[in-house]
């Protein structure tokens, strides 16, 4: 949490490097295991109004004042869009061999609906062709946020209709890409398009509105299921998995009052999400705590529920929380916990809970597949006079969260990728530039990029991982 001016430069010695992957269990993971790093289009690409691009309702909302920290927005970012052949050659620097991007749908579909954006279509042909080259593999998720503020404009994800307008989008982009894309992501972490997005109003599209983050939800599920059909139609070998980020949640006491909280914010938070994708249906318990009635139409469960071929998981803090009958749905009010070490961001860190959710989801859910889809944290980065960035607590989250991971492997979770958020520093939402995920520190000013030691740390581990596997063979 400090800029730490006490550590040594990066580059550290091979002993040190040496024992930080020591700290992890590669021998757990398999051998074609996945080494990515993640990124998502708005945070990343700039570009905003370039080569027919519409708005999306992230243009919308950062551009409202008081929305985001110091009035950040996306229009340049990494400007990712002119410089993705750059950054292509980081991921090779970190020895990476995949790559998780999203498709902005206002870029391929600009009005959310109707006529493709050849435009638009044409610059994810050539990253994936680029990324291909690279021998990096390349996972694409269709949503990471950012509706086209046209379909906003028509409702939302409160209507249905959104639902079948992401479906005929991810087709449109299977079609294209399908020839040369296996790995599908239909949508990251609906939890904060509904929730965050339609009843906290701290996201886009900023409503407090708990019938509209309800049936919001119910959208995005269906639109799940609808577009895993549609991928699976146009790309018959596709592997389609969907993201969710889920927390371990403790009750702040032994209060039955705290632990029935602690019940409804697991609700909220992983349940809601993950019944119904798995033929559960939307949890009972949950159902009343809202008392929102489900737009439901007949078939839509089982179009929710389509056989996936995975699943992803977004990590990063746990929750401990107690009763809060006056405060919002689900009630129940996050607890500061004293003592215990927190990133930049202010989140807890338990690395544990990356472990305990692995297990949970295959032995709970049953899960065949699985992948960290995103996990990493933010600190208050600097360029060094030397160039070098020293990030040692980000260093030290890495480790470990890949130790547990490794744990959760050993103990039978079929881990088969980690992608560390992010490849570069970006556009954190709401805060802004200010909060630094990346492996690679980005000067917004002059757009230079320079890997951090976490980003030489990760190349080390991915190494090693590497010739562990290759000698096995
Ligand atoms: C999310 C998103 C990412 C974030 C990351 C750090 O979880 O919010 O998937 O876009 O940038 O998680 O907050």
């Amino acid at each position: 949490m400090t800029d730490s001016p006490t550590h040594e430069p990066t580059g550290s010695p091979t002993s040190e490097r040496t024992s930080v992957s020591e700290r992890i269990d590669l021998a757990a993971l398999p051998h074609d295991f996945l080494w990515g790093t993640a990124t998502s289009a708005y945070q990343i690409e700039g570009a905003v109004a370039e080569d027919g691009r519409s708005p999306s309702i992230w243009d919308t909302f950062s551009h409202t004042p008081g929305k985001t920290d110091n009035g950040d927005h996306g229009d340049m970012a990494c400007d990712h869009y002119h410089r993705w052949r750059e950054d292509v050659s980081l991921m090779k620097a970190l020895g990476t061999n995949a790559y998780r991007l999203s498709v902005a749908w206002p870029r391929v579909v600009p009005g959310g609906d109707g006529a493709v954006n050849a435009k638009g279509l044409a610059f994810y042909d050539e990253l994936i062709d680029g990324l291909l080259e690279a021998g990096i593999t390349p996972s694409v998720t269709l949503y990471h946020w950012d509706l086209p503020q046209a379909l906003q404009d028509r409702g939302g994800w409160p209507e249905r209709e959104t639902a079948e307008h992401f479906a005929a989008y991810a087709s449109v982009v299977a079609e294209r890409l399908g020839d040369r894309v296996t790995h599908w992501t239909t949508l990251n972490e609906p939890l904060c398009s509904a929730w965050i997005g339609h009843l906290e109003g701290k996201m886009a599209p900023g409503l407090t509105d708990l019938t509209a983050a309800v049936r919001a939800s119910y959208h995005l599920l269906l639109g799940h299921g609808m577009a895993a059909q549609a991928i699976r139609a146009a790309c018959p070998d596709a592997e389609v998995g969907i993201v969710n980020n889920l927390s371990t949640v403790h009750a702040a006491s032994d209060r039955p009052e705290d632990t029935a909280a602690a019940r409804r914010m697991d609700g909220h938070t992983n349940r809601w999400w993950l019944d119904p994708v798995h033929g559960r249906g939307f949890p009972a318990d949950m159902r009343e705590v809202y008392g929102v009635e489900l737009p439901e139409r007949a078939g839509d469960l089982a179009t929710i529920a389509q056989p996936l071929d995975w699943l992803g998981l977004n990590y990063y803090f746990p929750a401990t929380v107690a009763d809060d009958p006056s405060g919002p749905a689900p009630y129940a009010r996050s607890v500061r916990r004293l003592g215990v070490p927190r990133t930049g961001m202010d989140w807890e860190i338990d690395a544990d809970g990356i472990e305990t959710l692995l297990l949970r989801l295959t032995n709970e859910y049953g899960a065949r597949r699985l992948y960290v889809t995103e996990n990493g944290s933010s600190y208050p980065d600097v360029v060094r006079p030397d160039g070098t960035v020293d990030d040692p607590e980000r260093q030290d989250y890495l480790v470990g969260h890949l130790a547990a991971c490794a744990s959760a492997a050993r103990k039978g979770a079929p881990l088969a990728g980690y992608f560390a958020w992010s490849l570069l520093d970006n556009f954190e939402w709401a805060y802004g530039y200010d909060k630094r995920f990346g492996l690679v520190h980005v000067d917004y000013r002059s757009q230079v990029r320079t890997i951090k030691g976490t980003g030489h740390a990760y190349a080390d581990i991915v190494r090693s991982h590497r010739g562990r596997a290759s000698r096995a063979a």
